[in-house]
């Protein structure tokens, strides 16, 4: 069967016209899933264009006709700034995207770039997706919020803190598990968001059966002993509710911001509001609230109907005096298992769902980076 290695040996040679360097080296051909004879990738373009450079994807196309895949679907990004200053197509001064002050190195192996992420030097947002209750979408937002963010060419990546109902691998139809270089785990990279999960450390679906202070200490590495890289935005899961995980993050990470994700709902919104009297108390800022599930639009009509209730996301962020950062209606992500890079929660782009939530990314970014 094709490996990925393969795969990856045959576009190594595969070069960037400004800088001479290969694509694979200079890390800019990512998130390579191969499934049987089907093979998706994402390639982030160094040029400043809004579109990918002539050719390109005729010479991948052909590279992998050659080891008889025909099903190739390709995703095209072009590079931040951050990514090009990187790549050495840009003066590092010139850089809006640098980071604003150094990073400390923790002096992990030798050419790797470890950053402290808890450090609050090293420029990162967390922002913690909580509720309170289950089952309101909080994972559903943290997954389309962090793909709309690296979308708009931000550095994101994603806690599962769910540590128990973990559920973010899934959701994002990511099979592989991190791989350890150097004896530092590296996150995996799924449509430009790097993720880490307990998902990944228990096999076959099986419970989690360790308690209390030895899965607090597992999450704690999840901050420490992952090499995250620079990133712009770290997305927290938040197991439902108030309980300890929740309380332990608080506490772990005490710059995070909040966002809160309620149903429509009267009663739901009632609840939700625990949840953010908890971040208030432990004096987080709430960055907004996002109403899930708000209504159904009749696919024909274009009618909306309220069948959840109405209103509730909106008194919630009054409650809370902050935003309704964004209504997310009914619907499920347009995604067939057959397709190569199929992710059962993850709306695209070109979807009306998926465009609610490039809204989203725009306003947290313009929240986060006003000033
Ligand atoms: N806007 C939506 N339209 C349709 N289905 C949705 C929407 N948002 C979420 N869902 C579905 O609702 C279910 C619960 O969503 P999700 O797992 O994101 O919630 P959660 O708050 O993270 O739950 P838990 O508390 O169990 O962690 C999932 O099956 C998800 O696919
Ligand atoms: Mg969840």
């Amino acid at each position: 069967m094709l490996s990925r290695e393969q795969v990856l040996e045959t576009l190594q040679t595969i070069t960037d016209r400004s800088t001479g360097k290969s694509y694979i080296e200079m890390q800019l051909m990512r998130d390579i899933m191969v499934k049987e004879n089907h093979v998706s990738l994402t390639v982030v373009y160094l040029e400043d264009s809004d579109h990918p450079p002539e050719g390109l994807e005729h010479q991948i196309r052909e590279r992998l006709s050659t080891m008889n895949i025909s099903d190739v679907h390709i995703r095209f990004r072009k590079a931040s700034d951050w990514e090009r200053e990187k790549a050495g197509t840009k003066s590092s001064s010139a850089s809006a995207a640098k980071p604003k002050a150094s990073i400390p190195d923790k002096g992990h192996a030798a050419g790797l770039e470890n950053v402290d992420i808890l450090n609050e030097k090293s420029g990162v947002h967390f922002i913690a997706v909580a509720s309170g209750k289950g089952g309101v979408g909080k994972s559903t937002v943290t997954v389309n919020l962090a793909t709309a963010l690296a979308r708009a060419g931000k550095r994101v990546g994603i806690i599962d803190a769910d540590i128990y109902g973990f559920s973010i691998p899934d959701m994002m139809g990511i099979e592989e598990g991190p791989s350890v270089e150097d004896g530092v785990i590296q996150p995996v990279e799924r449509f430009g968001v790097k993720v880490m999960s307990m998902g990944f450390l228990v096999r076959e679906n099986a419970p989690v059966v360790w308690r209390g202070p030895m899965l607090g200490k597992m999450l704690r590495q999840f901050f420490s002993d992952v090499n995250w890289g620079q990133l712009d935005y770290m997305l927290l899961d938040l197991p439902p509710g108030t309980g300890d995980v929740a309380l332990d993050l608080h506490q772990m990470v005490p710059h995070s911001s909040e966002i809160i994700v309620t149903t429509p709902h009267a009663t739901a919104a009632f609840v939700a509001a625990r949840a953010g009297s908890m971040a208030i108390q432990t004096k987080h800022e709430i960055l907004g609230v996002v109403e899930n599930m708000a209504y159904y639009e009749c696919s024909k009509c274009g009618e909306k109907d309220y069948i959840f209730g109405r209103g509730g996301g909106g008194k919630l962020a009054e409650m809370l005096h902050t935003d309704l950062l964004a209504q997310i209606p009914l619907g499920a992500p347009d995604n067939h298992v057959a397709e190569p890079d199929f992710s059962p929660s993850v709306y695209k782009p070109t979807t009306k769902i998926g465009a609610l939530y490039d809204e989203m990314a725009a306003n947290v970014i313009h929240k986060c980076e006003k000033d």
